[in-house]
């Protein structure tokens, strides 16, 4: 089997490519970085220098794959998704596996750009698993700034609940969907074992650490401007302060059992994620990469 990962230098597609090193693949990877994915797998993949906004440039590493693992990041999300899947569809790459979001049930902010990414894919016609997760554990990352140096976290969110989901059990699912047929031509809403409010997830960092953290309100507008300053365009910062008004109004609070049902055990909890980061919480550390 024969698997091309993209997105391999990223927080899921790092781990789906550890995975299939550990069942003894040596899977392909696509990055911009060769120096990054070098240092992260060393010489046990194969690495192809690529830009999915270049999909020409792409042929080479899609070439004799059977399997794609396909993160496409950001506006663009469904113009590259169309592209690698009619590459893909010529080039009779068996399988298409997404990853996408559970945002797409809800219509909303990024979960729009991957509804009609998936819309692309299934009209190109490639078989296809599209990997849908609610939000990630480990966004939680971007918080150690304000945790370390003033023991703060701030959101729009309010009192509104997500059942985030340990980033090992989106990529655990996700090699399931690589390498095996049940989950062929199926959408996979994948979510965490718990819906917590973003204030129940500050007090858990500050028991793993040992800090009392405070957890503050804030308004759209401020959420806005303080996202902003990080973003790439307007169009993300309004597709995530849109995100975290369905979460503050209970819209994304959900859970599925998907991930039992795939892996035959519980998913993860966040507990678990924190005991794994709680260094980067720590004001004597340095803040997380990235
Ligand atoms: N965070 C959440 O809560 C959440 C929830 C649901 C769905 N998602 C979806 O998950 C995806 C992000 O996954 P992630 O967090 O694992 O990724 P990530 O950590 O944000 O890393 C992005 C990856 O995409 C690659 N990449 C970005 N632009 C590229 C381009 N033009 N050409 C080739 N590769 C490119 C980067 O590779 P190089 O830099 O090495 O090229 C990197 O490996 C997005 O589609 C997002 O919408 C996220």
């Amino acid at each position: 089997m024969n698997c091309l990962i993209t997105g391999a230098t990223g927080e899921v597609g790092v781990r789906v490519t550890r995975l299939l090193l550990k069942s003894g693949l040596r899977p392909r990877i696509l990055t911009r970085n060769a120096k990054k994915a070098r240092a992260l797998f060393d010489d046990n993949v194969d690495i192809f220098t690529g830009d999915l906004g270049a999909p020409d440039a792409l042929r080479p590493a899609f070439r004799g794959t059977d399997a794609v693992f396909l993160v496409n990041v950001g506006p663009q999300i469904p113009e590259r998704d169309r592209a690698a899947a009619r590459l893909a569809r010529e080039l009779g790459i068996g399988r298409i596996v997404k990853l996408s979001s559970l945002d797409v049930e809800a219509g909303l902010a990024i979960g729009a750009w991957h509804e009609r990414g998936e819309t692309e894919i299934r009209a190109a016609g490639v078989p296809f698993v599209f990997v849908r997760p609610t939000g990630f554990m480990s966004n939680f990352l971007a918080w150690a700034a304000s945790i370390q140096a003033q023991g703060v976290v701030r959101s729009s969110t309010g009192s509104g609940r997500r059942p985030f989901i340990h980033p090992e059990d989106i990529a655990e699912v996700s090699v399931v969907a690589l390498l095996e047929d049940a989950c062929l031509g199926r959408a996979l809403p994948i979510t965490g074992p718990d819906s917590l409010t973003f204030a129940e997830a500050t007090m858990l960092i500050g028991k793993a650490i040992g800090r009392q953290l405070s957890y503050q309100v804030i308004s759209d507008e401020e959420a806005r401007e303080r996202y902003a300053r990080i973003s790439g365009s307007a169009e993300e910062t309004e597709a995530h302060v849109a995100l975290w008004r369905a979460i503050r109004e209970g819209r994304l609070a959900a859970t599925t059992n998907t991930v039992e049902q795939i892996l035959a055990r519980k998913p993860l909890s966040l507990r678990q994620w924190i005991a794994e980061n709680a260094q980067w919480f720590c004001a004597s550390e340095a803040l997380p990469p990235g």
